[in-house]
């Protein structure tokens, strides 16, 4: 699990006063221009963009493996037998990496060989069994001025900038040749002093670079604010006709993060899941974004929401299946965070699934 540092007032923005404590909201032609029959969710992206935001259906967040400072440094690797255990059950699978902590530290940011083909490896043999999959930049600290973790090293600040847009480049020449089922992210939770002048500055300059290589391969984009809907309005999306937008919502927060070890303020144990207010948090975040989404053009995608394994297993399943069945009401796909880390939904060490979440998400 992450043990981020990260300040509780500036990863989350908005707190509510509760009984003492204080919780916070995480949130949360090729082809023709606009054709007649696109749905308004799609007015600005091509057809075969359209249906990929439909095709990536259920997902799940191999999280907290290659995203951790080392491969395994948080007590989960990327088992390559996960793959079969997740094809058959997910249309889709995120892959969350931290790039920046393999790559050289100037501006080139030359991608380690090793790390590259590691990554690479578990790509292909998730696109071999046919799934949709997401890869993106994550925790990359000190793009978000935020501490290092563990061995993570430090570099010139003048470069933190160029190296995100030199590692798109680099991923964008070596993944060129894969089908349209690979699909790029741009940043995991854009935060801190990313904010959304700078990340609208930013986004475009690393799409370009994934462009020089990759014309018209689908880049996911998602706003300021740990991509919580509320930010959407602040997010200027490139102008491109392959951009899906992604968000999350991990409400209510001191629910799904009870007994987190990594805000500075440990939410307490014993929250169950959901009565009506709880049903409501969960919706309005889901139909914020699918409001936003008809009325900018840009289909959106439900990129994380979990909750802790502290949390009492009826209360989970219930929170995962409100969450589930609200984004497929709206037609949005989705990827629960995460498969077998701290928010997880299967036992690495038995190997079993924890059944009533395999059967919230797959049934
Ligand atoms: C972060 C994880 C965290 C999760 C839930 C993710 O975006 O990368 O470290 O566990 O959100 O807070």
């Amino acid at each position: 699990m992450s043990s981020s540092t990260t300040p509780f007032l500036r990863r989350y923005g908005t707190l509510m006063a509760c009984l003492g404590f204080f919780f916070a909201l995480k949130a949360g032609a090729v082809e023709q221009a606009s054709t007649a029959s696109a749905p308004a969710q799609c007015a600005r992206v091509s057809v075969n963009t359209c249906g990929i935001a439909k095709a990536l259906g259920r997902g799940i967040n191999m999280g907290g493996m290659l995203e951790a400072p080392e491969e395994g440094a948080w007590g989960t690797r990327l088992d390559p037998a996960y793959v079969d255990v997740v094809a058959g059950r997910f249309n889709s699978v995120r892959i969350p990496v931290r790039w920046s902590n393999h790559a050289d530290p100037d501006a080139a940011a030359a991608i380690d060989s090793f790390f590259l083909a590691r990554v690479t490896a578990v790509v292909d043999a998730f696109l071999s069994k046919g799934m949709y999959v997401i890869i993106d930049v994550h925790h990359y600290q000190q793009l978000f001025g935020e501490k290092l973790q563990g061995k993570e090293f430090a570099v010139d600040d003048a470069v933190v900038e160029a190296r995100f847009v030199n590692i798109w480049r680099q991923l964008g020449r070596h993944f060129k040749n894969r089908s349209d089922k690979l699909i790029f992210e741009l940043l995991n939770e854009p935060a801190g002093r990313l904010n959304a002048n700078a990340w609208n500055t930013l986004a475009p300059k690393a799409l370009a670079a994934v462009r020089e290589s990759n014309p018209e391969r689908v880049v996911m984009i998602g706003p300021v604010d740990w991509g919580h809907p509320r930010a959407l309005p602040s997010l200027r999306v490139p102008e491109d006709r392959n951009v899906i937008v992604t968000f999350h919502t991990y409400d209510p927060f001191n629910f799904t993060h009870q007994g987190v070890d990594y805000l500075p303020m440990k939410l307490p144990p014993g929250v169950t899941c959901c009565d009506e207010k709880q049903r409501a948090q969960i919706a309005g975040p889901i139909q914020m974004a699918h409001a936003w989404s008809a009325k900018a053009g840009y289909p959106v995608y439900l990129g994380e929401f979990g909750v802790m394994k502290v949390a009492d297993i009826a209360s989970r399943a219930t929170y995962a299946k409100a969450v589930r069945g609200e984004a497929e009401r709206l037609g949005i796909s989705w990827a629960y965070w995460d498969f077998a880390n701290a928010f997880g939904v299967y036992y690495p060490k038995t190997r079993d699934w924890i059944e009533p979440m395999r059967a919230a998400l797959s049934d």
